[in-house]
């Protein structure tokens, strides 16, 4: 659970000003677990295409993304993405924490937040990969929930290089692929 005052929300078009700002003053803090950005990325006119861009994928049916509001200001993001359906069923979750918000337990609430809502959405897993020495990362994963199987060689083009991950799961549910009792409310296909 959030604590109090913090709340999450789908991100919007209208956000792109507050996102821009967020990513800007936690840019030293991300970097070394991003993927390298462009520089129009911090601006207003980047973040409003990055959204489109992240719109259109949930129209798609493929990424859902959050933002975490602290009385205004943008305090972390969690998304739901790479949603594949047939037989597999599944999903990856990213996640961030601004700088001056650590160590309250906001990332591992997100991270509940998305095994919700992928419930949700139907989907049977949640897939998450962490760097081999992002720690704290992987301690979100294991309170909530997650059981780590695997390490992928050069899985993930990070801070400018192919970087080795720790791969974690956290199986849903169940049900068939379709069932409604796997989630009733999206296209299964
Ligand atoms: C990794 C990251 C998301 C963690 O965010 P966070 O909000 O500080 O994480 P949490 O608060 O949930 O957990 C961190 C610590 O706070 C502690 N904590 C403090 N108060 C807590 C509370 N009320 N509830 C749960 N945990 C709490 C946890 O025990 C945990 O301790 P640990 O690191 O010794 O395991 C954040 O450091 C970040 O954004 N890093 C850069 C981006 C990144 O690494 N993203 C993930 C890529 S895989």
């Amino acid at each position: 659970m959030l604590p109090d005052g913090y709340e999450l929300r789908p991100l919007r078009i209208e956000d792109a000003e507050a996102r821009a700002a967020a990513y800007d003053r936690n840019r030293e803090h991300l970097a070394p677990w991003d993927p390298v950005r462009p520089e129009r990325f911090f601006t207003v006119e980047g973040q409003r295409e990055d959204i489109a861009r992240q719109s259109a994928d949930r129209d798609a049916g493929k990424r859902h993304p959050f933002l975490l509001w602290d009385d205004g200001a943008i305090a972390g993001q969690v998304a739901i993405d790479n949603v594949v359906r047939g037989m597999l069923q599944s999903a990856t979750v990213g996640y961030w924490v601004d700088g001056d918000h650590l160590g309250r337990g906001l990332a591992t609430a997100m991270v509940e937040h998305a095994a919700v809502e992928a419930r949700r959405l139907g989907l049977h897993r949640l897939e998450a990969g962490t760097l081999v020495h992002n720690t704290r990362s992987q301690g979100v994963l294991r309170r909530a929930g997650f059981e780590e199987y695997g390490l992928a060689r050069r899985f993930l083009y990070i801070g400018g290089e192919w970087q080795d991950h720790v791969l974690f799961q956290r199986i849903l549910h169940d049900e068939p692929p379709g069932n409604p009792r796997a989630g009733n409310d999206v296209e299964q296909a």
